[in-house]
């Protein structure tokens, strides 16, 4: 039974503790019940709440912008160069929150922090297409193993805004089309991060598909489709992963600013779904006070960002003035509370001085993604491998003699060791916050180390003719294309930038033995696919992408990523034919990025018909042939499926042997589409698993379906619905291939979301 403290008892307490010099009582849960870890997230918060001055709590509810607020009346004095801010409550054990962006790596863009290197991953796109649940999560652990070591404790990472867009400016920082896939691995992500007792977020919710007028575009979708595809991508994220914040989104989603829609913040997010940690905007993505409080918007990030301070001297008017309700303030604060408490952040406080960490662990780490995720596309006459017999090499392009390519924006790392070229942008919404960078991670030296023989040299691109020439007198020509995108401006088409094209198909036709590795944040198109034999998707591979490459050509890795993400065969084949909204934005960089000169824009609106049919389930309704599909990957050996058994009920469960039938070991990713039976569904990814099989071994598999991916939201039940029936359903090597078919009938069920 707890101890009833009258006053007076409490001052007999107090008077006793003057006697010793460390009370006894001091940490008594009594007292401090915020510090009984055996009390709830929740509890332990809302004791905090309860010991808490007004003051106190307005610090919660906002961070700083450290690059805006440096030297501004109130501002902190202990600004780190970063993302944001928030001051914490020292008497109560509040940490200080200091926040980093880190999808790929702890940022630092444009070296706000001089000489501040660490760890880049490669894009999200080649942990997409790993397929693999524990890269995704060891990539997640080290990133939060870094940022703790260098006093983050709030990482802006778990993107996971599905790409609707071929041509999204951050397609690269997220996970790919398919929610399922995304939703399990940023899951993965999430929990390695925070498994360093530190915050990540999930972000942006939602809709956030575009980086045109990213500020100020209305997407429209409708609630159904929504929970069937954006909203199932970030629930199935925040099952997984539990992150301790979500980043509410720049755009407006359906007339309302993500940022202050009420339906997303509390209807879907608190209600439907029971999320307990905070809602923290995006930089400058706050418009009202009242309004986004009420709606459900606990903490304004980068304040000075917003035309507004909308959540300082407006807010405590507010309260004192009843628009926003004082019992909701407090929940602003408690929820804050409970992600910090909920994450283990609050209990395991940060080092108080930067730490060391394993820096080649970590690049091991940022390989091994590297490897697993970079997409043999094409490999005809099995012409990769390359033997190591070839006497004069030539690399042709990209930079491949000193690097890389990494993509741009706010997920920008500033690599270990060093970026050996960056170059700054003219104009534009990302001029300000983004450089053009390589990695120190050259693939030409990376093909040297592994042909001490040979005679490798390099060419660049911009000379079509001496490149032709190099060409002519190779064994071996290995070119490399580049095509760059960053945050706040999307790619206005597909083809390679510049000169790229007629480059590799001179290149191509002066030498047979011609493979091309493409370094980019997406799709891009071919025209001279027939002409050259062996095509790499290697994304942008990160700090040691240099070194996979280099292994996956001369096999010393078995490639084995699968495309995350549809290639389409030409522009007009994506349901928009171009990002909306191109023309509206021109010379306004401000509708594009928060911070930047302009903001006379108005709102425009996008409209995504497509539905929750998004990437290949658009392609397979509108019977269209893409250049690659979603799930597609090559390997060195190959794999065959045999014996499927399915089976219905409740959920569908497929079961099947997979045998490597080749010479080499290697990962398979199996994968279960499945078709409900209602009238013009299509099929989509319900389970997937990573395998890895010696030559010969067979391994028996079973996947279970996901059953939101077999369901139909129901908005007016605001819940699923599995409709009884034949449900069809195939085993594949990707979305197109029907290796094993069959079907199984399912009853009906509804459940909670
Ligand atoms: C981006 C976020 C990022 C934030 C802080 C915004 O512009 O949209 O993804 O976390 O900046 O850098």
């Amino acid at each position: 039974m707890r101890a009833i403290l009258t006053p007076k008892r409490l001052l007999l307490l107090a008077g006793a503790a003057c006697l010793f010099s460390a009370p006894a009582w001091a940490d008594a849960p009594e007292l401090k019940p915020w510090l009984n870890r055996k009390l709830s997230a929740e509890a332990r918060a809302d004791a905090l709440v309860r010991a808490m001055t007004t003051e106190e709590k307005m610090q919660i509810v906002r961070t700083w912008f450290p690059p805006k607020a440096e030297g501004m009346p109130g501002a902190p004095t202990d600004l780190i160069p970063s993302a944001g801010q928030m001051v914490g409550v020292p008497r109560l054990g509040i940490p200080t929150l200091r926040e980093s962006d880190a999808g790929l790596g702890v940022a630092n863009q444009v070296e706000q922090r001089k000489g501040d290197t660490a760890t880049a991953l490669p894009a999200s796109l080649a942990t997409a297409a790993s397929f693999d649940r524990e890269v995704a999560y060891e990539g997640g652990a080290m990133i939060g193993a870094e940022a703790r070591a260098k006093r983050f404790n709030v990482l802006l990472a778990g993107g996971v805004n599905l790409t609707r867009d071929p041509w999204g400016g951050r397609d690269f920082e997220y996970l790919g089309e398919d929610p399922l896939l995304a939703g399990i691995l940023s899951g993965e992500q999430i929990r390695g991060v925070q498994s360093n007792h530190i915050v990540s977020t999930i972000k942006h919710f939602v809709l956030n598909s575009q980086e045109t007028g990213r500020i100020v575009v209305d997407a429209r979708l409708d609630w159904t489709a929504m929970h069937e595809s954006d909203l199932l991508a970030f629930k199935l994220g925040i099952e997984g992963g539990r992150p301790g914040a979500v980043m509410c989104a720049y755009n407006i989603v359906n007339s309302d600013w993500a940022c202050e829609n009420r339906t997303l913040l509390t209807d879907i997010l608190r209600g439907l779904w029971g999320y307990k940690g905070w809602v923290m905007s995006d930089w400058g993505a706050v418009h009202s006070t009242a309004k986004a409080a009420n709606a459900g918007l606990d903490q304004d990030s980068g304040a000075e960002l917003d035309k507004g301070d909308f959540f300082r001297d407006r807010l405590t008017a507010a309260v004192a003035a009843g628009d926003v309700p004082k019992a909701r303030f407090d929940d602003m604060v408690r929820n804050v509370l409970t992600g910090i408490i909920e994450t283990g952040l609050y209990d395991d406080p940060m080092p108080t001085t930067n730490q060391p960490f394993d820096i080649a662990a970590h690049a091991r780490v940022a390989q091994k993604v590297a490897e697993e995720g970079t997409v043999l596309l094409r490999n005809a006459g099995g012409m990769l491998p390359l033997a190591a017999t070839a006497k004069r090499i030539v690399i042709i392009g990209g930079h491949a003699d000193i690097g890389v390519l990494s993509g741009g924006g706010s997920s920008q790392v500033r690599s270990i060791g060093g970026i050996p070229l960056e170059i700054p942008l003219a104009s534009g919404p990302a001029s300000g916050f983004a450089r053009t960078t390589w990695h120190n991670s050259s693939p030409m030296r990376a093909v040297q180390a592994l042909n001490p023989r040979a005679q490798v040299s390099y060419v660049s691109e911009s000379d079509i003719g001496a490149a032709v020439a190099a060409a002519k007198s190779a064994d071996l020509v290995l070119v490399f294309a580049t095509q760059w995108r960053t945050e706040a401006q999307d790619i206005t088409n597909l083809a390679l930038p510049g000169d790229q094209d007629a480059l590799i198909d001179a290149v191509a036709t002066a030498n047979r033995h011609t493979v091309v590795i493409i370094e980019s944040g997406g799709p891009v198109l071919m025209p001279w696919l027939n002409k050259v034999p062996a095509v790499l998707a290697a994304w942008y591979p990160g700090q040691r992408g240099g070194e996979a490459i280099a292994n996956i050509l001369f096999g010393k890795v078995n490639p084995s990523g699968r495309l995350p993400i549809t290639f389409p065969a030409t522009d007009r084949q994506a349901p928009r034919p171009e990002p909306v909204g191109l023309v509206n934005v021109a010379n306004d960089d401000a509708a594009s990025n928060a911070g930047s000169p302009g903001g006379e824009t108005r709102s425009f609106i996008a409209k995504y018909p497509e539905g929750a049919d998004v990437g290949y389930r658009w392609y397979g309704k509108k019977g269209l042939r893409p250049l690659f599909p979603f799930g597609f990957g090559l390997s060195y050996t190959q794999y065959s499926y045999a014996n499927l058994k399915l089976a219905g009920g409740k959920t569908l469960t497929a079961s099947f042997d997979v045998t490597n039938v080749g010479a080499r070991a290697g990962a398979d990713v199996p994968q279960l589409y499945v078709t409900p039976p209602s009238g013009g569904a299509v099929a989509r990814l319900s389970g997937f698993q990573r395998i890895q099989l010696r030559p010969g071994e067979t391994r028996h598999v079973t996947l279970t379906a996901e059953p939101r991916t077999l369901a139909k939201w129901d908005e007016s039940a605001k819940g699923w619905h599995v409709l009884a029936g034949q449900y069809r359903a195939w085993i594949g090597h990707d979305s197109r291939d029907t290796a094993l078919n069959g079907s199984a009938s399912l009853a009906e069920q509804r459940f909670a979301p």
